[in-house]
């Protein structure tokens, strides 16, 4: 079985947002410092225009030095200060960092990982998720948290443990190991179900018992992948079941608070299949770094910031964390340019975020993060770096208006699976070149060069009212979707599917008779071999395009050829292909890794075909979104490049200040926000 995914994003929340305007603050760690820096703390705070700070994240040492023992004094003190001074409290369960007396008393809850090896405390997230331990002492702790504060007023918002899954995603022990027995036998209930599910018949794997079953762990060589893909989902699930264990208690003691636990959809991180927390959660939210080498950092920024507004199902959404500048954790930890933390805040609010927090308020002066930097550095608030985070605040402010506004409904859909990135990442593939959200964020960068806006969707999403879907690489592909995207082209709609899509069954099982089984007949095309290319090769197109990484031998019978391999394993082969259908609705199929301005191009010619069209006209570089809401329209532009670039656009700046015209600029790395329609 495993935890249902799709359907209702979330449960909505009814109650208010945790702040009057736009969120503003950061993780805020008072433990970390002498009581007499708090008072200078609260009256910067208000000099910046915070108004909400999480408390508490990793302060279960302090708040339980020994069991059952509690010093909560200092706790009681900052929540006073704060709201004294207006400032909201996104309270957390401190979950993510059990103190050192739990560790010692139950070192079995500490994960281990597939070699085997026991990882030690002495940092933090250092628990197994199936732990009985942890989930009693997780909720417990909530529970003395959320019946002391969860009535005072400065408290708006819970925030569950912190970024589930980013140290200790996957544990191999063996009461994890019963646990996924456990999962397993609740999914198939007969072995042989699991048997024929994970195809063990393939090596002389088979089953007898569901207790002969363990993780996938170290082997000799290739595991079975079906085991593999199983364990992700039960290691995710169990995640899940975690936060909504802890949820629980915090809907119980105070039903009035809205709960949210920071993502991280962000680079690579999957460990998580979110779909399937959403309906747990009031807000969704999420924490966001740019890689700071990448000079296109700004297009990953926006790709995670829609998959973001995918999973919150299109309402507002809480950026939890970013930085102010460097980070610490990267190789090189490039500082951020002035005006860049104004930009990459501005553009999370741009794609929906009603709230801009950072990690974390004052830049730590001791352990493993004190070079990362905070909204108060270690230079003090004499520093540029406070004047901007200054300057940001009074332009949140300016920006209240916006909040509760979603972005306008786009009408590309672009899909996504964590499920089918698992499936994907699996071993023995038919080439290591082959990346899942590789595709995705190129066609998504496509798009946000040629102005056109997208929804980036769970691929189990409702479909209705797109009129161009985009499929990339979708491997494993949910069982329904053919006829949802067959659905899209019925009604004059365009797909797009991509290499590597529906292949597979949801057990990793290839689904026979031609790839791409799921949708050979949606497409018109039946594929009958892969053929990658060597490292760094590259084929000819019959349109002059160049093809990378992949390419197939296959037919079209039942649709139009638009391009050709000229060379290549695939030579004289289809290449691009379009299946049209009564009403003008088409699928078109794209079997290789298009250059650049091929895929542009490519898009391009979908989008058009579809009447889809550009926010405004703009050059490139310049990227805008729109907000729309009750009182009013709010066009965002971006300036992402060293030129002055014309908006045609009209409205009052809520940046700058003054009215913007048709064809005025936008300065270079700068931002406007016009209220349109005024
Ligand atoms: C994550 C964590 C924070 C902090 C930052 C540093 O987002 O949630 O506690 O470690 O990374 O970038």
């Amino acid at each position: 079985m495993g935890r249902p995914r799709g359907g209702d994003p979330m449960t909505r929340w009814a109650g208010p947002w945790p702040t009057d305007g736009i969120a503003y603050g950061a993780d805020y760690n008072p433990e970390q410092w002498p009581e007499e820096v708090w008072a200078d703390d609260v009256a910067l705070m208000r000099q910046a225009g915070v108004n909400l700070v999480s408390l508490g994240i990793f302060s279960w040492g302090q708040l339980e030095p020994e069991e059952g023992r509690f010093e909560f004094g200092w706790l009681d003190r900052i929540v006073d200060l704060l709201h004294e001074a207006g400032i909201g409290v996104d309270l957390a369960t401190p979950s993510a960092a059990p103190p050192v007396w739990l560790h010692l008393a139950h070192p079995e809850m500490l994960p281990v990982d597939a070699d085997g090896l026991r990882y030690t405390h002495g940092s933090r997230e250092s628990w197994c998720v199936s732990s009985p331990v942890i989930r009693e002492h997780a909720t417990r702790i909530a529970r003395v948290v959320a019946e002391r504060y969860g009535h005072h007023p400065a408290v708006r918002m819970w925030h569950v443990s912190n970024e589930f899954a980013c140290h200790n995603g996957r544990c191999y022990c063996d009461v994890s190991a019963a646990a996924f027995r456990d999962w397993l036998a609740a999914r198939y209930a007969d072995i042989d179900a699991l048997n024929l599910a994970w195809g063990t018949a393939f090596w002389g794997q088979r089953y007898a018992s569901f207790e002969q079953v363990l993780p996938p762990r170290r082997t000799t060589t290739i595991s079975n992948p079906g085991q593999t893909l199983d364990f992700d989902r039960f290691s995710s699930d169990a995640f899940v079941d975690h936060l909504e264990a802890e949820a629980a208690v915090l809907r119980e003691v105070t039903p009035h608070l809205p709960v949210t636990t920071n993502y991280m959809v962000m680079g690579d991180f999957h460990q998580i299949d979110y779909t399937t927390t959403t309906p747990l959660l009031d807000i969704v939210s999420n924490d966001h770094y740019l890689k700071a080498d990448d000079p296109r950092g700004w297009a990953e920024l926006a790709f995670s910031a829609d998959r973001l507004r995918g999973l919150a199902g299109g309402d507002p959404w809480l950026l939890m964390e970013h930085s102010t500048s460097a980070v610490n954790w990267q190789p090189r930890n490039l500082a951020k340019e002035p005006g860049e933390m104004l930009r990459n805040s501005l553009q999370h609010v741009a794609r929906g975020a009603d709230g801009v927090l950072f990690f974390q308020w004052r830049q730590s002066r001791a352990g493993a993060e004190k070079y990362h930097s905070g909204m108060v550095p270690h230079a003090g608030a004499d520093s540029d770096r406070f004047r901007e985070v200054v300057g940001l605040g009074a332009t949140l402010g300016r920006l209240a208006e916006v909040r509760g506004s979603v972005v306008e409904k786009a009408r590309v859909a672009l899909l996504w699976d964590t499920q089918a990135w698992w499936a994907t990442d699996l071993e023995a593939h038919p080439t290591v070149d082959l990346h899942y959200l590789d595709l995705a964020r190129r066609l998504h960068g496509a798009l946000l060069d040629a102005g056109v806006v997208v929804d980036v969707l769970p691929a189990t999403s409702d479909l209705d009212g797109y009129d161009v879907v985009l499929v990339p690489t979708l491997y494993l592909a949910p069982t329904d979707l053919s006829d949802r995207l067959a659905a899209v082209v019925a009604h004059g709609g365009h797909v797009l599917v991509s290499y590597f899509s529906g292949i597979v069954d949801e057990s990793d099982r290839v689904l026979l008779g031609g790839y791409p089984g799921a949708f050979r007949d949606l497409l018109g095309v039946r594929v009958e071999e892969f053929a990658p290319l060597r490292e760094n090769g590259t084929v000819r197109l019959s349109d002059g395009a160049t093809g990378e990484v992949w390419t197939e031998r296959f037919t079209a019978a039942d649709a139009e050829v638009l391009a050709t391999y000229t060379d290549g394993p695939a030579a004289g082969g289809p290449a691009i292909t379009r299946r049209t259908v009564d009403g003008g609705g088409a699928a078109w199929y794209l079997s290789t890794r298009l250059d650049g301005p091929a895929l542009a191009a490519l898009v391009g010619r979908v989008v058009d075909a579809a009447g889809v069209a550009p926010v405004v006209e703009q050059p490139g570089g310049l990227e805008v979104v729109r907000r729309t809401g009750e009182s009013g329209r709010w066009l965002f532009a971006l300036n992402h490049t060293d030129a002055d670039l014309p908006l045609q656009a009209v409205g009052v700046d809520l940046v700058g200040g003054g009215t913007h015209g048709r064809g005025d600029l936008v300065p270079a790395r700068g931002v406007v926000v016009l209220r349109e329609g005024a």
